[in-house]
């Protein structure tokens, strides 16, 4: 005669929840024993408790084990424009503490080989840049200074350019390094002044998302689009690329401007843009720059700083997956074969 066992006993031999041995029961049917029926109701052998112990800690092991992989990474949000001055720099540092704001952790890299001035929009002057790191003077954790409201910042210098050029040095170092920085940050927010250098392009090309930021100046909405052509014809894989209209005098200019760059983008280049939102053209922008101050911190409930955050909302909940694949790696891999080395 087997020994016959309710659900109920099993749960106290086993220490397992009911609702966890049900889940067991029904995806791993096959490894258990037979049930049996005494009456109209169907028992456990006393075997199968052995049976749940090994199917849970299969269980455990799997995901423990998903955990682990695929790795994550922070997402690498490019903020570029076909010509400079359209406010870039307050745009990646405005959405870098939103971010930070809105409970995410983030970093903003100055990438702008030309005029790198996230320092000065933050009031901190530097005391390490990439090309330190590049030259292992520094690591990673030295070059990340504390910023408005907890940001990291980092200063470019010439390091993003100097990376593509390093054939001497130790490229894998620094790719390493900015892997960690991936690692650690939830958002990695880089201005990379305006794309139109093949150095910048490379990383374009590499980023998880990019930002194009446009003005309703003609000039530059033709220099966006021509940068968007120049990225499509370097067959720039799918990534989610998002238009800021900045310096609008209403609503309906920006929606205006942006409907006809995501119209141009579609219609010639195939290429879906989202509207990430727009900003409007106030002095509490250019006050702000004067006092070396974010504007969103010089004036919190200013028409300027509520745009900013509505973009940086809207950035949050457009992608909720976390990458899992690093956008430095691929950007090193972009860079032209002669210069790389194999890791150590
Ligand atoms: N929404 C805005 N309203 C008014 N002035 C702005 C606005 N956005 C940027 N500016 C001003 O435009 C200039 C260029 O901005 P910046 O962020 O440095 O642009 P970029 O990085 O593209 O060169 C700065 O003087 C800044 O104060
Ligand atoms: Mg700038």
């Amino acid at each position: 005669m087997p020994t016959l066992l309710t659900i109920n006993d099993i749960a106290r031999q086993t220490g397992l929840e009911e609702s966890l041995l049900r889940f067991y029961e029904s995806e791993c049917a096959e490894e258990l024993p037979k049930k049996i029926l005494r009456g109209d109701t169907l028992f456990f052998d006393k075997a199968s408790v052995a049976v749940f112990t090994s199917i849970h800690s299969k269980y455990q092991a799997k995901k423990h084990l998903q955990k682990q992989s695929p790795e994550q990474y922070g997402r690498v949000i490019a903020v570029t424009s076909g010509k400079g001055g359209v406010g870039k720099t307050n745009i990646a540092l405005g959405l870098t503490i939103e971010f930070q704001r809105q409970g995410k952790m983030s970093v903003v890299l100055d990438a702008d080989m030309g005029l790198a001035n996230v320092h000065l929009l933050s009031g901190i002057t530097p005391q390490h840049d990439l090309m330190d790191l590049i030259k292992g003077k520094v690591e990673m954790s030295e070059l990340i200074e504390a910023g408005p409201e907890g940001i990291g910042v980092i200063a470019g210098g010439n390091g993003m350019l100097a990376l593509a050029d390093s054939g001497k040095q130790d490229r894998h170092h620094i790719i390493q390094s900015l892997v960690s920085l991936e690692k650690a940050a939830e958002i990695i927010v880089v201005d990379t002044g305006a794309g139109m250098g093949q150095g910048v392009r490379d990383f374009l090309q590499a980023a998880d998302e990019l930002i194009f930021v446009i003005t309703p100046d003609i000039t530059s909405l033709a220099d966006a689009y021509g940068l968007l052509k120049a990225l499509h014809q370097g067959k720039m894989s799918p990534r989610p690329i998002y238009l800021v209209v900045n310096m609008v005098q209403t609503l309906k200019q920006a929606a205006v401007v942006a409907t006809r760059f995501a119209g141009c983008a579609q219609d010639f280049l195939g290429i879906s843009i989202t509207n990430a939102g727009y900003i409007l053209k106030d002095t509490t922008v250019t006050q702000a720059t004067a006092r070396q101050t974010p504007f969103s911190i010089f004036n919190p409930t200013a028409r300027v700083s509520k745009n900013i955050r509505t973009i940086a909302a809207n950035l949050l909940q457009q992608n909720m997956t976390e990458p899992t694949s690093s956008a430095f790696s691929r950007y090193l891999n972009l860079l032209p074969a002669e210069y790389q080395r194999p890791p150590p």
